[in-house]
């Protein structure tokens, strides 16, 4: 038996490598990507190395995921339940893909994950896993073995020589999962959704009211609906994004604590970080606010829910996902221009728009000269006739 695990390096990860070899019986494959988590990943590989494993997979996996899972999702505008920027839930996918290209790589007929059997991120592994080969075996320790506390993973962790850190004993404060879009925290001091999350739990930005009295100002020009050049000059998309997270954390930008509902029924309390993300989704409505068609715009619109629910529930390797992605990608044609931005104290402030593709018609617009483009007169007919049906109900009410 061979299982291609996805390995963070961290203590859940390495007692779950550990279970798949002792109580399994497994031969293990680790894999761990370097999403932007922030950290080393390079230990991972001794870490997995000192367990006996032989084939260890260790990669930078940052430019795929903004430009071929991250970008896309920004082309929608996507957010889950009005506000959620998907950070974790458009990484798993990735993941998956990975684990599923190493198995057949290496020979694995299984692999495992470590998201526990209460949350999203089992769904999202598994679904993508199924979805890119359908005879693969997924192991999901935490749904499977007989572990019943904590305490008892750590144990084994100790009976095993796994090293655990002194507050891993008392219990890590809260669960965290992070990449280059966002870091989320859930669980332990945030599970009482009136309480505020205390300053620790924030990792990736400093607070709005320690943010800099003076704006910030930044320019993004964009192509076929992606961010390609920041305050002038040209940068691949992780760079981009790297820059613009910066930019995020010195001014106070992208906090969010909200209540969601969890695929699997329960409601659960996050606290994410998206300072990057939250620029870029403001900047990217402003430029589609010049180069969409009103309808187009609308339209789109209208499915963006729907998209974001998808990616949220883990259906990003789905047919349905792929047809809404088609639409919106034909959207994003002429989607190209700059946008000009002032972050100060946890806003996004839109200053300017520009675009050599622009709809917006100073002509057409104008309240200063009446003459020719627009002829006010008739707008009376294109009233009278909206109207119709309005006039029509109006009277029939009158009647009783
Ligand atoms: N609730 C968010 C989501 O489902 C974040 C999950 C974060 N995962 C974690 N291990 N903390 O997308
Ligand atoms: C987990 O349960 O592993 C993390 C939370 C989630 O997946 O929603």
């Amino acid at each position: 038996k061979k299982v291609v695990l996805a390995y963070s390096g961290g203590l859940d990860t390495s007692i779950i490598l550990k279970w798949l070899q002792t109580e399994y019986g497994a031969e293990v494959v680790t894999f761990t990507a370097d999403l932007g988590q922030g950290g080393e990943i390079e230990p991972a590989r001794e870490k997995a190395q000192r367990m006996g494993i032989k084939e260890i997979f260790i990669e930078d996996v940052r430019e795929e995921f903004i430009r071929d899972f991250v970008f896309p999702m920004f082309r929608a505008n996507a957010l889950y339940e009005g506000v959620y920027l998907l950070g974790t839930s458009i990484a798993r996918p990735l993941i998956a893909k990975r684990l599923i290209e190493i198995a057949k790589e290496t020979g694995a007929d299984a692999v495992a994950h470590g998201a526990t059997g209460k949350g999203n991120d089992q769904v999202r592994f598994e679904l993508t896993a199924y979805a890119l080969n359908p005879d693969i075996k997924v192991i999901a320790p935490w749904r499977e073995w007989e572990f019943k506390s904590r305490t008892d993973l750590i144990d084994f962790a100790e009976k095993h020589q796994i090293q655990v850190t002194k507050d891993k004993r008392g219990e890590a404060p809260f669960s965290v999962d992070a990449n280059l879009l966002h870091s989320s925290s859930e669980g332990k001091v945030l599970e009482d959704p009136w309480v505020e999350p205390p300053p620790y739990v924030y990792q990736r930005t400093i607070s709005p009211e320690e943010a800099p009295d003076k704006p910030t100002e930044i320019e993004i020009e964009f192509k076929k609906g992606d961010p390609i050049a920041l305050n002038g000059k040209a940068m691949s998309p992780a760079t981009l994004f790297t820059a613009l997270n910066d930019f995020g954390r010195d001014n106070g930008i992208g906090r969010l604590d909200l209540v969601e509902n969890r695929f699997v029924g329960m409601k659960s309390r996050g606290v994410y970080e998206t300072p990057g993300g939250t620029i870029l989704h403001v900047a990217h409505r402003a430029i589609e606010s010049i180069t969409l068609d009103r309808e187009a715009a609308h339209l789109k619109d209208s499915f963006m829910p729907r998209y974001a629910e998808l990616i949220y529930y883990g259906f990003w390797f789905a047919p349905e996902r792929e047809m809404l992605q088609a639409m919106i990608d034909k959207s994003q044609e002429n989607v190209e221009g700059a946008v000009r931005l002032k972050l100060y104290k946890g806003n996004v402030i839109v200053t300017g728009r520009k675009s050599p593709k622009s709809l917006y018609s100073n002509e057409l617009v104008t309240f200063e000269d009446d003459r020719g483009a627009y002829d006010q007169k008739d707008a009376a007919g294109f009233i009278r006739l909206n109207a119709l049906r309005l006039r029509t109900l109006a009277a029939r009410k009158r009647l009783g």
